[in-house]
């Protein structure tokens, strides 16, 4: 059976959730879902903006053909070539052999790399600035380039002020019934997943996120429809304030992140007194985190979101702990920047991790590396408390 919500008078959402899919992309975990967001405007002609993944595309048809209620599509608008979301663009082709594929020049070359299909004469092809009328409504493109894949571009609607924001804006989770911002509570239930989100999907494209951000700016902007998370129809500004904070790689929270990991529990323990001597210093609302049983992803998260990061990791086969190692590459990669920064490491004989996480941070912009690298020769003793000691000062200092 269709399920479907009307945006507005003429405007629908006809995405679907999936709650079973463990992991999105095949990497990152998803214990709330993930919707996949979709919509219909109807009006003189006929649009759906984006599609959906194939995971839903029972549902997907369902609402689209009840929306549409025996009226032909006239438009099939593509504003993201991610499968997610052009998974049905080939069954509304089947259904509706009329409707025009709206895209920009690399849209079409992904859909041809994507699927095998004759485009000759039903393409539409928009560039910046470019316009569909639509009858009363009015889709205008703007291209945001690597927001998320190099072919992005979002339509803004200009009769009710709606931007289609394909990838942007988008948050982890599935939508239950409450498809609107101002139907749920953001901050205590999706918060968290629109930061993981962002940080580990898109936050290595800081740069365009800010570009498409300042070009947006001249709209007068209503309503924000993502292709996943809910729909913002009040409070733009909030949201719009963390993709700044988010985009400028700038920490949101004063506040310490302590990231460990620790094979015999030495490390855990450098970790825990750290964190015990700064809360007596009164740090509020300090994160610790055993980096072997949190998911990449969520430490990602951490680290966009606070200003004060600390690792501690054992040297392993001559290097780094493995997975520490990992997590540091990802910062590397995801452009993590703007973070002041301890060092706690380990080992019983030739403590090298310390001085290869140093490398490796200073290889990111603008890492701010506090003083001592506190080494931990196997376990804490009296010499290496006094090195957590000044590291703790250090971490005041600066906060
Ligand atoms: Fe939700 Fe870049 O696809």
């Amino acid at each position: 059976m269709f399920c479907t919500r009307k945006v507005s008078e003429n405007i629908h959402w006809v995405g679907g959730s999936d709650r079973r899919l463990a992991l999105f992309e095949n990497i990152f975990p998803i214990s709330r879902g993930v919707s996949y967001n979709s919509y219909v405007i109807t009006d003189e002609k006929t649009a759906v903006i984006d599609t959906a993944d194939s995971s839903i595309s029972e549902q997907f048809i369902e609402n689209v053909m009840h929306v549409l209620n025996g009226r032909e599509l006239d438009y099939i608008v593509i504003n993201h070539m991610e499968p997610d979301h052009c998974a049905n663009i080939m069954n509304l082709v089947l259904r509706f052999p009329n409707a025009k594929l709206v895209g920009n020049a690399k849209t079409f070359v992904f859909l041809n790399q994507f699927y095998c299909c004759e485009l000759e004469g039903k393409t539409i092809t928009v560039k910046e600035d470019d316009a569909l009328e639509l009858g009363d409504h009015t889709l205008r493109f703007y291209m945001t380039p690597m927001v998320h894949w190099p072919e992005v571009m979002v339509a803004y609607e200009e009769k009710e002020n709606i931007l289609f924001s394909a990838d942007a804006f988008g948050s982890f989770g599935a939508l239950n019934g409450n498809i609107f911002n101002d139907e749920i509570d953001f901050d205590r239930d999706w918060l968290d997943d629109a930061r993981r989100y962002y940080c580990n999907i898109v936050g290595k494209y800081g740069v365009q996120v800010k570009a498409a951000i300042a070009k947006l700016a001249t709209l007068d902007i209503k309503m924000i429809c993502p292709l996943h998370g809910p729909i913002w129809r009040n409070n733009i500004e909030y949201l719009l304030d963390k993709y700044q904070h988010w985009s400028e790689y700038r920490p949101e929270d004063k506040s310490v992140v302590i990231i460990y990991a620790s094979m015999y529990g030495n490390t855990e323990n450098a970790a825990n007194v750290l964190a015990a001597k700064l809360a007596d210093e009164g740090v509020k609302n300090i994160s610790v985190y055993d980096i072997s049983n949190t998911h990449v992803s969520t430490l990602i998260a951490e680290i966009f979101r606070s200003s004060h990061i600390v690792l501690a990791a054992p040297t392993y086969n001559g290097g780094i702990y493995p997975i520490m190692h990992n997590l540091l590459h990802d910062m590397q990669q995801l452009n993590v920047q703007n973070r002041t920064i301890g060092i706690i490491d380990n080992g019983t004989w030739a403590i090298t991790a310390g001085k290869q996480m140093r490398d490796m941070l200073a290889q990111m912009k603008n890492m701010t590396i506090l003083e001592p690298t506190v080494s931990v020769k196997s376990s804490l003793k009296e010499e290496t408390m006094l090195k957590l000691e000044e590291l703790k000062q250090a971490i005041i200092n600066s906060l």
